[in-house]
């Protein structure tokens, strides 16, 4: 009745543009060794659960706990019957990890950055935007209508130019950013960011996905760890990756949270998140808080893995700023094939990330503290394996 055969051809063009993914199904719990429904077990470098705690008995009791107490749905949007105890107590304490006046939760860090960069972005601002920050930044920018200037990753010049010349022109300036860039593996500027926010009194917004947990005492973050929290207010932070469960917060002043909960579509128009998750983010950010010694084992699994990558002369390995470890190809098709033999001759799990997600092609690394050394040294093992029949022409790839 109805033709969906453009529905084939443009499946067909990502296919041959090398574009088209695909999606593998776990069938264990998801550790640093997973099984997969086509019967191979294979080492995980693909999760964003950094400190392991995806597991944790605790936060399956936690779990079991909220859910036993309160059901497992919370039968609304947070503005009508959605908000129940364990929603306020968790924001006052992500307020207190965050050194915050407020906190906001989101059911995920796509709709805290869909509704907070909307909301407080309107058509006469401007906004300034990394060309690498993540999708849901790139959505809320567009649904907020503001005048998007895009810099060049990182280029701290380019953005004060535009800021200069933007100077007078829009009613307000917005800059958002993540900390931690997870698919480059790389750090914004912060520091200098913030001369050129102050500067330009540009209001910034930072996501703080791929940091929490990770940077800072008690992993409270990059924003944190530089002791800049008075200069970036504003902050998104993700609990589906370090801290091992799902949804999002965002921190900011009293007046800010206050608006956000009368204009944020996404989290005034939408189910709230369920007991069982909130109380499991509870318990999960008081253990994030506690886990110096498993951020000591992710770093420590992190740098063995880019020492021992550095070595093997025909890899091109960027420079490591966070525990995400990244190699660079000089094409897609080289990135893919190299993935694709890590799986199927190595068993080892990990992904390719072609552009627009980031600049040049390359593999995501991404060791988390329950690795083993000796999955590490397998690792390793395996690219000098891999890398014998790349082409040394490898090496010019990268930013
Ligand atoms: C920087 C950044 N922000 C936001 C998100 C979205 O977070 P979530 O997966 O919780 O929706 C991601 C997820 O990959 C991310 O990397």
């Amino acid at each position: 009745m109805y033709d969906f055969h453009y529905i084939d051809e443009e499946l067909n063009k990502l296919q041959s543009l090398n574009l088209k993914r695909e999606l593998k199904t776990i069938i264990t719990a998801n550790g640093p060794w997973v099984e997969l429904s086509s019967g191979q077990r294979v080492l995980q470098f693909a999760s964003n659960s950094y400190l392991g705690l995806t597991n944790h008995p605790d936060l399956i009791n936690a779990t079991k706990a909220a859910v036993t107490k309160y059901g497992v749905g919370s039968t609304g949007s947070r503005l009508l019957s959605g908000t129940l105890e364990l929603h306020t107590v968790l924001e006052d304490n992500i307020a207190l990890f965050q050194k915050s006046e407020g906190a906001l939760f989101f059911t995920s860090g796509y709709a805290a950055n869909v509704g907070v960069v909307s909301s407080l972005l309107s058509p006469q601002d401007a906004v300034y935007s990394d060309e690498l920050n993540h999708a849901s930044i790139i959505d809320g920018i567009r649904l907020s209508g503001a005048h998007k200037f895009v810099y060049n990753h990182n280029d701290i010049g380019e953005l004060e130019k535009l800021a200069q010349s933007n100077e007078g022109k829009y009613n307000r300036s917005f800059l958002v950013t993540d900390s931690v860039f997870g698919m480059n593996g790389d750090l914004a500027k912060l520091s200098e960011i913030a001369k050129v926010t102050e500067k330009y009194k540009i209001i910034p917004i930072v996501d703080e996905a791929h940091a929490i947990g990770v940077f800072g005492a008690q992993g409270a973050g990059y924003v944190s760890e530089l002791k800049m929290e008075h200069m970036f207010p504003i902050r998104i932070g993700t609990c589906s990756k370090a801290v091992g469960v799902e949804g999002s917060f965002c921190v900011a002043p009293k007046n800010v949270i206050e608006l956000l909960k009368n204009k944020a579509r996404t989290f005034m128009f939408s189910t709230s998140s369920s007991p069982g998750v909130v109380g499991t983010v509870l318990k999960a950010i008081e253990l994030v808080a506690e886990s110096d010694w498993r951020r000591e084992k992710l770093w420590q699994n992190a740098k063995k893995l880019h020492e021992g990558l550095s070595e093997i002369y025909k890899l091109k390995i960027a420079p490591m700023q966070t525990p995400i470890i990244i190699i660079f190809f000089n094409s897609i098709e080289e990135a893919l094939k190299v993935s694709k033999r890590l799986f199927e001759e190595c068993h080892i799990w990990a992904p390719p990330i072609r552009p627009p997600s980031v600049k040049t092609p390359l593999i995501r690394l991404s060791p988390i503290s329950t690795h083993s050394e000796e999955d590490i040294d397998y690792v390793i093992k395996a690219f000098h394996y891999i890398a014998k029949d790349l082409q040394p022409s490898s090496l010019n790839a990268g930013v």
